[in-house]
């Protein structure tokens, strides 16, 4: 609690910049926990049903632990005919999870989302926020592989 404090101090309690809050502890956490929107609410003195109105207006929040990769199947008409729905199914192989779920050991999550207004790369797969277009199953199966190695300790200098 005392990160959301701190995040709360940032910004001086200040109502005008509640969203720039969210959005640091939604980068801190990857999601926005009940217990530090009900702090938000009372330390900014806004409404927790306001901020729940911004927590799921807005895509970049979400009410649910996600993992420390964020996985996005676009299900928009382009990719769904180009094989999005194929992409879910491997996924959901893939990672043992349903879509909205995360992997029990935090890594991974994924979601889909409508229509990101790339449809020349259909089927387009977003992680991180990164696009990967054209994807296949075998793509994504290299992508997943690639995450799940551990990456190498930075050199000391
Ligand atoms: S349908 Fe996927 S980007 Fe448009």
């Amino acid at each position: 609690m005392r990160e959301i404090e701190a995040i709360i101090e940032r910004y001086g309690a200040q109502r005008r910049h509640v969203i720039s809050m969210l959005q640091d502890i939604q980068a801190r956490f990857h999601y926005l926990p009940k217990d530090a929107l009900m702090e938000v609410a009372a330390r900014v003195r806004i409404p927790l049903i306001d901020l729940y109105s911004i927590a799921t207006f807005y895509n970049c929040f979400s009410l649910l632990p996600r993992g420390e990769h964020v996985i996005k199947v676009c299900l928009g008409t382009a990719c769904h005919l180009k094989g999005g729905t194929r992409l879910v199914e491997a996924l959901e192989r893939e990672l043992g999870v349903r879509e909205g779920e995360m992997t029990p050991d935090g890594r991974f999550s994924f979601e889909t989302v409508r229509c990101v207004g790339a449809c020349a790369l259909a089927p387009l797969v977003l992680i991180d926020e990164r696009y990967y277009p054209k994807m296949t199953q075998r793509k994504l199966t290299q992508v997943l592989a690639r995450l799940r190695r551990p990456q190498p300790a930075a050199e000391a200098g």
